[in-house]
């Protein structure tokens, strides 16, 4: 045991996935297709083709999972829920079979002592309300209130804590500035008017939640410090415009009611300003912030690519298998950043992990990634020095439970503490996963290396 153990001791230790890249079963019950059901079919926009029909297939073996979470002593589970199964058109009609199966997961959840953490939005808008323009009507903001209510009234007696939407940063840029993922637009200036009305649809539930209940809401947001590739002018102007754009326009717009001045300037006569009723709606209380971390990003100035005229340099550091750089202070900058801009915010890490390529199971044993566990090792670490320092974090997530649909990369790139045999949907403990139940135990006091660890490493 260390001497200097600080995680506190009501922190949550927990796991986190999302609706469509676990569930399967897209279309069971009811359910109406949602983005990713059209955008998968797209030829060339995943890896192999692949979609998330049948995924995980966690919408059929939820209560396996459960029972591995309960078995590796998991204490909260993040999950998302899919809008189209519950309004298969994403407004209207409610689809009470749709809503029931998320009933049955929480009843799960909480009958085995896991806390179950509810995500409203992790991209997958119902395709009736895209064909009806998507993010890019205003009145999507409306009909996502809508349907947050229909789900605080259903759950909310057992689910305390809420998140409203995932990463909006990555819909506005991947969704519809790069078109790599769903819908796939490839438009710079629908950004704006996106991020505003993610924004505002965040505003819409919170009142709602507020209306209804008494838990907990907040939001998850994707931070990658950004760091200037030189000292010139030119690239640290470029680091602060990729900054204001993934990792502020969010929260400063939610916990200070302000737009970074870097926004207006990079889309000109495209900027979308947000009204003050507008700001009204999303400058509201919220109760934590939720942050998804998993690496930094070095920039140079470009000024052929828009919006923000800037370049990502290739890491030539510790990769994972995505191309992202191993870069575990990053986690605790931007921990003690939250901290500073927004005043002492309780803070819930609700991603953070690693795709590394893992070795098939052998029969009977887990599977070994010792570099999975060496990330999360580093990355646990980094979040105590955030706690020592004075930062209210209040849980760590690990991204994610069992390898999973990652959007467009398919089924290439497993993030598990759990393996899945996608041909026989077996699943496998890792070493990760040990590693993690061992965190779990010594509420991260002892940042232990395995047994079986040290037999790899040799
Ligand atoms: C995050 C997403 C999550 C998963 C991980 C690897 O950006 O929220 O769904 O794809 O990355």
């Amino acid at each position: 045991m260390t001497e200097q153990a600080s995680f506190p001791r009501d922190f949550y230790w927990g796991v986190a996935t999302s609706a469509y890249q676990v569930e399967g079963s897209t279309l069971a019950d009811g359910a109406g297709p949602n983005i990713w059901h059209r955008f998968s079919r797209l030829p060339g926009m995943t890896v192999a083709g692949a979609t998330g029909d049948i995924a995980c297939d966690q919408y059929c073996r939820y209560q396996e999972d459960v029972d591995l979470m309960a078995e590796l002593g998991i204490e909260a589970y993040r999950f998302s829920i899919a809008w189209a199964r519950v309004m298969p058109k994403g407004r209207g009609r409610l689809n009470p079979k749709g809503i029931s199966y998320y009933d049955r997961l929480v009843d799960a959840l909480l009958a085995a002592g896991i806390a179950p953490f509810a995500t409203l939005y992790h991209w997958d808008l119902p395709l009736g309300l895209e064909d009806k323009g998507g993010w890019l009507n205003d009145d999507t903001a409306k009909w996502f209130g809508d349907y947050a209510d229909v789900m605080f009234r259903a759950l909310s007696d057992r689910v305390g804590h809420w998140m409203t939407i995932n990463e909006p940063a990555i819909v506005m840029e991947k969704g519809y500035v790069l078109g790599v993922y769903a819908p796939g637009h490839r438009n710079a200036a629908e950004a704006p008017v996106v991020a505003r009305n993610l924004l505002r649809a965040h505003g819409h539930a919170v009142q709602a939640y507020r209306d209804r209940a008494d838990g907990q809401i907040g939001i998850a947001v994707n931070i990658q410090p950004k760091f200037p590739a030189t000292q010139s002018l030119a690239d640290q102007a470029a680091a602060k415009r990729a900054d204001a754009w993934r990792n502020l326009q969010f929260l400063d717009a939610i916990l200070l009611g302000t737009v970074p001045d870097e926004l207006p300037e990079m889309f000109g006569r495209d900027w979308c300003p947000i009204t003050a009723e507008d700001m009204a709606l999303i400058h509201q209380p919220i109760d934590f912030v939720g942050l998804n971390y998993y690496t930094r990003v070095v920039v140079g100035d470009d000024p052929a690519l828009l919006p923000t005229r800037t370049r990502n340099i290739e890491p030539s550091a510790i990769r994972t298998l995505v191309g992202w750089e191993v870069y575990p202070n990053g986690l605790k900058e931007s921990l003690l950043r939250i901290t500073e801009r927004y005043g002492r915010v309780p803070i819930f890490i609700t991603e953070c992990g690693a795709a590394f390529k893992d070795p098939a199971p052998l029969d009977g044993d887990d599977v070994m990634d010792p570099e999975r566990v060496q990330f999360l090792r580093d990355h646990i670490e980094a979040a105590r020095q955030a706690v020592e320092k004075g930062v209210d974090l209040k849980g760590f997530f690990v991204w994610s439970l069992v390898d999973n649909f990652e959007w467009n990369s398919g089924y290439t790139m497993p993030f598990g503490l759990v393996h899945i045999d996608f041909d026989t949907q077996r699943r496998t403990v890792k070493q990760s996963g040990r590693f993690f139940a061992e965190t779990i135990r010594s509420n991260g006091g002892e940042l232990v290396t395995t047994d079986s660890e040290i037999a790899t490493q040799g």
